[in-house]
């Protein structure tokens, strides 16, 4: 069960539209590794399900931030746009693949660590706006760059994967072994250039999917690659957001990429609690 009460943002008719695209995309997850036929029915039913949300969703949402005068009522609208563009994007590739397994997957794990994120955080913080509690503050206070990857990071692993963010911590050197692992790649250009690039462990990894989609992975599929993706560029945004500090930029697609491509300047290891993970971050003004 994808869910939670917690994710309520206290407005009955979101909540239960958000608890609904969670039933959906839950029902999408357990037939991924269906016959082609129930994968291909699944998905032709999200794919009508989540634009007919998109529409009615959406629009109620932005309604209501409207209503309570949402300070950040562009921005969201934004990510909304982008995540239509994103799924109909999804829905070609499917369509011209006739929905294999590999097209399915990619879509799947996208449509989860995105609806995790953005129903857990950016939503999240209309009901907070709406309560009038303090709201977060994006600006960085702090120009140590370590120190923003590390926030950063936290942030999000405690958002999607719930992680006990007291056992996060920086650490300086780490046992693990990096033979078996994901290198994602992103590259931003613009006002501010310069790239972001995250060594997942294998074992992290599974460990990492097992805390929100509640299945420990048998292999590195698309599926994991594409969740893994998404958390890296919503990771990678995160950061170069305060790097930036209100300079344009923009973020390239996540590649994969290998350990050994990784320059070893900038590399900052965290210690998740799950596994220590790498953060390679450089950037010119
Ligand atoms: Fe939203």
């Amino acid at each position: 069960m994808l869910w939670k009460p917690k994710f309520c943002i206290g407005e009955g008719l979101i909540d239960e539209q958000h608890e609904a695209l969670f039933k959906k995309v839950g029902e999408l997850l357990d037939d991924v590794n269906m016959s082609v036929e129930i994968r291909k029915q699944e998905c032709i039913d999200a794919i009508l399900f989540l634009k007919d949300y998109a529409v009615k969703h959406f629009a109620a949402e932005e309604a209501y931030q409207k209503r309570i005068g949402y300070p950040d009522f562009d921005a969201h609208k934004d990510l909304h746009e982008k995540f239509v563009k994103t799924v109909l994007w999804n829905e070609k590739k499917m369509v011209t693949e006739d929905f294999s397994e590999k097209s399915v997957k990619s879509f799947t794990g996208m449509l989860v660590a995105w609806l995790l994120y953005h129903v857990a955080d950016a939503d999240q913080k209309i009901g907070e706006f709406a309560k009038q509690t303090k709201t977060e503050v994006q600006a960085a206070t702090t120009y140590d760059h370590s120190e923003i990857v590390c926030r950063s990071v936290v942030k999000v692993l405690k958002t999607i994967a719930e992680l006990d963010t007291s056992a996060i911590k920086k650490v300086d050197t780490h046992n693990e072994t990096f033979a078996e692992s994901l290198a994602v790649e992103l590259i931003f250009d613009g006002e501010i250039s310069g790239y972001v690039a995250f060594v997942y462990p294998g074992e992290f990894v599974k460990k990492l999917i097992y805390s929100f989609m509640h299945f420990t992975p048998k292999e590195i599929d698309e599926l994991v690659i594409s969740a893994l993706f998404e958390i890296s560029g919503i990771m990678g945004e995160t950061i170069c957001r305060q790097i930036a500090a209100g300079k344009r930029y923009e973020m390239k697609p996540p590649f994969l990429t290998s350990r050994s491509e990784i320059k070893p300047d900038e590399i900052i290891a965290i210690d998740t609690g799950i596994g220590v993970i790498e953060v390679d971050f450089s950037w010119n003004n």
